[in-house]
């Protein structure tokens, strides 16, 4: 396997990280701080392409790679893990669910706007009473002919407020468990569909997190996406590429805060010389780039066997699985190279630090990853 980057690739690898760099940095404090979704930030996302970059340029999309995708990932998620969640979401499981199973009509109308960044997308699959077990669905879509009647509760859905289009998973025939299943798109401002309040969370702050309630939402039967029943397996599989794109922010998010520890290192003084000519830390260092370089060979690999056209389901859930391990090891680690400061704001790595647990969380916890990896490892 040949892991040199095209010269494409380079390009967009360094248009990300000078926009990280320029753009998302400065205000990245106040954003986490304040809870204040990147509105400014996401817009220049869309013009640069960032939003549909694996969708067909005749939708609208930049027709790059995934390995493109993951490289763009991983430069955001250095500073601003709230703005490359946006990123993830409306990309991985949003444009790639709708370009994959969706109706010419349904591309034409939602699609085209997502991939420009025109529009944003939220995927609602998570209930108060289905998180991991992701077939107890409490929410129905009862069929009513020409159209679907929607009523139930999404929970923790990023972009839940700021999104336009929503891809909502229901019930609609509970006697046939995971078979009765569909996937549905909703639109913001639709009858009877209400945002909740805005979740006060522990990192990704940046990102907006709501719950969703749906009272009798009509929702046209063109608007479900693929067969009768196809809903849960959409989402599989939807999630299957969604879990390649957070392992490249857990990958970003733990060379983040190594970079900063780094630099820190080569100017704080302890003991009469730069910490980092002490072991203490140099092996810091040491087992933190390690670490990070294992991760991103898992998050390439995925990536790579995505373009392939290869089986990603195990790969995504490895390079989850380990990534968002290392963000977590690494984050820490990088706190405690910078001593007090790292417990400041205005040094970052706390931030990086809250930010990492996510990544063992959504899109499929670690347990989750584990049980996708044990599964397809005892499949024959
Ligand atoms: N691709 C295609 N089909 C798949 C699949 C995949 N990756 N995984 C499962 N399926 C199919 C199975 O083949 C089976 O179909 P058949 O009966 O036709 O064979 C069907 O789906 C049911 O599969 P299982 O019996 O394996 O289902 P399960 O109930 O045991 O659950 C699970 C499997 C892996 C635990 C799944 O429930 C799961 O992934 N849970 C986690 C859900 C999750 O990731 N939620 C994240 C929310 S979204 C989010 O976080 C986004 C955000 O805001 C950032």
């Amino acid at each position: 396997m040949d892991f040199t980057l095209s010269e494409e690739q380079i390009m967009i690898r360094d248009a990300a990280r000078d926009f990280a760099r320029t753009e998302l940095l400065p205000g990245v404090i106040e954003r986490d701080n304040h809870q204040k979704f990147p509105t400014e930030q996401v817009k220049k996302m869309g013009e640069l392409g960032f939003l549909g970059m694996m969708v067909d340029p005749k939708y609208g999309g930049g027709g790059m790679d995934t390995v493109s995708y993951v490289l763009v990932m991983e430069e955001l998620s250095k500073i601003d893990a709230s703005c490359s969640v946006i990123v993830s979401v409306n990309n991985s499981l949003v444009c790639y669910g709708l370009e994959k199973y969706g109706s010419e009509e349904q591309k034409e109308k939602y699609l085209t706007k997502l991939a420009t960044g025109e529009k944003l997308g939220a995927f609602c699959l998570s209930e108060p009473e289905a998180g991991s077990d992701a077939t107890s669905q409490r929410t129905t879509a009862i069929d009513k002919g020409d159209h679907y009647i929607l009523n139930g509760t999404k929970n923790w859905i990023t972009n839940g407020g700021t999104a336009d289009y929503y891809l909502v998973i229901a019930q609609t025939d509970k006697e046939k468990k995971h078979k009765g299943i569909n996937a549905f798109i909703v639109e913001k401002g639709w009858e009877g569909f209400e945002i909740g309040p805005k979740e006060d969370k522990l990192g990704i702050r940046g990102s907006d997190t709501h719950s969703l309630i749906f009272n009798d939402v009509k929702i046209p039967k063109g608007n479900r996406i693929g067969e009768d029943g196809f809903g849960f397996k959409f989402a599989m599989k939807t999630l299957s590429g969604g879990r390649i794109g957070i392992a490249a922010q857990a990958l970003g998010i733990a060379a983040g805060a190594y970079d900063l520890a780094r630099e820190y290192s080569k100017v704080r003084k302890a003991f009469g010389t730069e910490i980092c000519n002490h072991q203490a830390i140099a092996f810091k260092l040491a087992d933190m780039h390690t670490s990070i370089t294992a991760a991103r060979h898992l998050v390439m690999k995925a990536a790579w066997d995505k373009d392939q056209g290869n089986d990603y389901d195990m790969s995504g859930a490895m390079a989850k699985l380990y990534a968002s391990q290392v963000a977590m090891d690494v984050s820490v680690e990088a706190v405690q190279v910078h001593g007090g400061n790292g417990y400041v704001k205005e040094y970052h790595v706390e931030r990086l630090m809250r930010d990492a647990k996510i990544t063992q969380i959504y899109e499929g916890t670690s347990e989750i990853q584990k049980i996708v990896i044990s599964r397809g490892l005892l499949r024959d």
